[in-house]
């Protein structure tokens, strides 16, 4: 590819040809601002917070949508650029609330920040109409504000570019433009999948998260409860970018935080990954066996399992029927832990710490209740957690490291890497390996399924030569192309993971903001790294897992499995919430 010459602010710097202004401000480590922009995504120009000046050109230009040239002499800096800025960010404020000191995004906005970086000290324009839409609290994962929308579309781009699922739009015109669902119904009663990945882009307080930190100060303040909290992997590596420390020092000052927060038992999704490959495995072998339905498809993204029922109901039977490692641990609790330490299950509370806006969700499904109520009681983001350390003034990087409680908390290195793209079939394959065998894999021998390629393939050969072909996909839109191929009979596969944010896990819409492909494969190696140095490599060889099944499951797929540990789907309309399939 050809290169270019140009100057940043005087900096002379090389370029390809066809990059962005943009592209060449960043390559002369000049930082532009931006809004509406989003990285992989063709830009829209909407925002003009990146506007530059470029000698010989009139009107100044947006960095992130117009093509720098061979000789253009950009400026980024000048007092024309920056009262423009200044403009801008002003028209913005002019109708926005104000309300920043009780906003859930105080203190991580952009637009206050770029308010801030500006100069901004007071409005220019105060009695200006403000408006006036009602909230959307309809949803359990998602809270709509309309009246803090900046108008960006990145929540509309990324709902219909990256997820497929187009559940928002603009509407409307000039002030009375504003971003709704169709129709302007509630977000619940839309096809929203609750993936949150347009809470985790947002770049204000229209959309965030439901948070439901306040239930959970009211079940740990009440003494009549006993309190279990679980985390799944993502989590702790996020605390560690946070934090600024590796994902083990994270998972073991996290252990110390959740008892320091008052929880009484402290267990770890882990080991419920730990527990969904044995089921998992054995299912897609006994599938296998017995001729199908295939391929087998993983069910632990909740995102994607409310995806499949609006949007692929064909496929509904081709669900692993395992619930996802959150559910199962809700389950094991309320049952068999509950029974071995002869606490009352209606007594007992469990509440998630997770990566997923979408597990809010998944916990008040109605097939979530084994006996005692909701399985999982509440569940609370990373970024939800981060807000209680701050609440309790803890000191994340100087606690001790602890552990979690032996019993449910034990874990192996494959279930550490289930919060990655990849790491359910990773994971699943060590097992299934064994399973069929009677041997170990090398831990290594399946990560061509690592990495953030948009669709990776892996084959697995049976002692009889079968060869079992299986796929690996994340970010909803990516699904939908795959599983229109699978639909089309263009790709054939015996197995699918599915997750449905972007890099798995790591990437999901409840982890803190600022998500971007470098961070989440560095959030994945964390996890990696995690398995790395685990003595204990393989689901199958977990003890706390062995002795489950030997004390009370039974068997992998035994009754006991099913009751507990397994779970049914049903077709949803491709244009609301609820109902039955959509026939027509
Ligand atoms: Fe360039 Fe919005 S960020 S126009």
């Amino acid at each position: 590819m050809s290169k270019i010459n140009v100057t940043v602010n005087g900096r002379p710097v090389e370029i390809e040809a066809g990059g962005t202004i943009l592209e060449a401000a960043r390559a002369a480590q000049v930082r532009v601002p931006t809004l509406c922009h989003i990285e992989g995504l063709e830009p829209s120009g909407s925002c003009r917070i990146c506007s530059v000046e470029v000698e010989g050109r009139r009107t100044l230009l947006p960095a992130c949508a117009e093509p720098a040239a061979d000789g253009m002499q950009i400026k980024t800096n000048t007092p024309r650029v920056l009262a423009a800025r200044r403009q801008m960010i002003q028209l913005l404020l002019a109708n926005h609330p104000d309300d920043c000191l009780y906003c859930m995004r105080a203190g991580d906005c952009d637009l206050q920040q770029m308010a801030q970086e500006v100069g901004i000290r007071e409005r220019a324009w105060r009695r200006g109409e403000h408006r006036t839409h009602a909230m959307d609290r309809s949803s359990p994962s998602v809270v709509r504000d309309p009246n803090k929308c900046i108008l960006c579309g990145k929540c509309v781009r990324i709902c219909d570019e990256i997820q497929g699922v187009a559940a928002i739009d603009h509407a409307g015109r000039g002030f009375d433009s504003y971003v709704l669902p169709a129709f302007d119904d509630e977000l619940a009663s839309t096809v929203c999948v609750n993936c949150g990945q347009c809470v985790a882009i947002c770049p204000t307080g229209a959309l965030v998260e439901r948070s439901d930190l306040a239930r959970v100060w009211r079940y740990l303040a009440d003494d009549s409860y006993v309190t279990v909290v679980q985390t799944a992997p993502a989590v702790r590596a996020a605390l560690g970018l946070v934090y600024g420390l590796s994902g083990n020092e994270a998972e073991a000052r996290m252990a110390t935080a959740l008892r320091d927060m008052g929880f009484d038992y402290v267990f770890d999704t882990q080991y419920t990954a730990d527990l969904t490959i044995m089921e998992e495995g054995s299912e897609l072998l006994q599938r296998v066996k017995e001729g199908g339905p295939l391929p087998l498809i993983t069910s632990c993204s909740p995102g994607w399992i409310k995806f499949a029922e609006h949007f692929y109901p064909e496929f509904l039977a081709n669900l692993s029927t395992c619930k996802s490692p959150q559910q199962m641990l809700g389950a094991m609790v309320k049952n068999y832990w509950a029974e071995e330490m002869g606490v009352p299950a209606e007594k007992v509370r469990v509440i998630s710490v997770m990566p997923c806006t979408a597990k809010k969700f998944e916990a008040e499904r109605p097939e979530m209740e084994t006996g005692a109520g909701r399985d999982v009681d509440a569940v609370i983001t990373t970024r939800e957690l981060i807000r209680a350390f701050d609440e309790m003034g803890l000191d994340f990087d100087r606690i001790e490291p602890g552990e979690f409680d032996e019993f449910l908390g034990k874990s192996s290195g494959a279930g550490a890497i289930f919060g990655a793209t990849g790491g359910v079939a990773e994971a699943a394959l060590r097992t299934v390996y064994n399973l069929l065998t009677g041997e170990n894999p090398g831990p290594k021998d399946f990560e061509a399924v690592r990495g953030l390629d948009g669709v990776k393939e892996i084959e697995l050969t049976l002692p009889d030569d079968t060869v079992l072909r299986g796929a690996v996909v994340h970010g909803l839109g990516n699904a939908r192309r795959l599983m229109d191929r699978v639909a089309a009979g263009e790709a054939e596969y015996a197995f699918i993971e599915v997750m449905a944010c972007p890099g798995g896990c790591v990437g999901g819409g409840g982890q803190p903001y600022g998500a971007d492909a470098e961070r989440t494969a560095k959030l994945a190696g964390e996890l990696y790294q995690i398995d790395d140095e685990r003595v204990l490599r393989f689901s199958h060889e977990n003890p706390e897992i062995l002795k489950a099944y030997e004390e009370y499951l039974g068997e992998p797929l035994g009754d006991t499995s099913h009751r507990l540990l397994h779970t049914t789907y049903r077709g949803r309309s491709k244009f609301s919430s609820e109902g039955e399939e959509d026939e027509s």
